[in-house]
């Protein structure tokens, strides 16, 4: 038995806040008994119904794209601007997990799965995003150990986190750093780089958790198997508890 606002969300119809203010506009229906009550169980064999529409459980997806700098993340785009479905070929009502910015390349989730969604993007779940940037300057020893130990960006202090140097050009005068975050603050590694004084050029995400981009191409996907599934499952749930 779960809570009905949950069971919506994992059909992949709406967020669990969407659902719980679905429940309070009266446009669920359990069995035909219109439900209002929030935390009200149900269970597999329950008929769900919201909106006019009953749900029923859509196969799983779960797409691993290199997102091409130049494609929003978004599932449509006021400016017309390309999206990262439109570098699918699927049916399914799939949406990105976290963004990354129009500018960003690299590694990013897409499923139907609300579920697995709600769990990657939880504060708590913790999992490793690691980064590569091409940043103006030299980046000093001091300003790694600063990224380390959390910086403050918007108010926010971050936690702590991984951070290298990998090469510095000096023709350009330009430096390579990795970093490994936890979080996903709006613009995190570009706010970072910023707050110890370098502009970020150039920013590709490499890895998600235990996930690379091995294998593809910039714009091409492949789809997760069963057990890679399974153990993203377990890497967000071992965080959370
Ligand atoms: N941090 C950023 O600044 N941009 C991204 O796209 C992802 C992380």
């Amino acid at each position: 038995m779960e809570r009905l606002q949950k069971a919506i969300a994992g059909f992949g119809y709406c967020s669990r806040r969407k659902a719980e203010k679905l429940i309070l506009e009266k446009k669920v229906f359990v069995n035909g008994e219109m439900i209002t009550e929030l935390g009200y169980k149900v269970s597999a064999n329950d008929i769900i119904t919201v909106e006019g529409k009953t749900l029923t459980q859509e196969k799983k997806e779960y797409i691993l794209l290199y997102k091409p700098r130049g494609v929003v993340t978004t599932t449509s785009d006021e400016h017309n601007r390309k999206t990262v479905l439109d570098l699918l070929e699927t049916e399914t009502r799939v949406y990105p997990v976290g963004r990354l910015d129009y500018d960003t390349s690299g590694l990013l989730i897409l499923t139907n799965d609300g579920q697995l969604a709600n769990l990657l993007m939880h504060p708590k779940s913790q999992v490793d995003k690691v980064y590569i940037t091409k940043v103006k300057g030299l980046v000093n020893k001091k300003e790694i150990l600063q990224l380390r130990n959390g910086v403050t960006i918007d108010g926010f202090k971050t936690s702590k986190c991984g951070a290298r140097i990998i090469s510095y050009d000096k023709k350009t005068d330009t430096s390579i750093v990795e970093l490994t975050i936890h979080e996903g603050k709006n613009h995190q590694v570009k706010k970072m780089m910023a707050s110890v004084g370098h502009e970020v050029i150039k920013l590709k995400r490499e890895r998600l958790s235990f996930l690379t981009l091995k294998g593809l191409k910039s714009g091409e996907y492949r789809y997760l198997n069963i057990k890679e599934v399974k153990k993203l499952y377990n890497e967000v749930q071992k965080n959370k508890d």
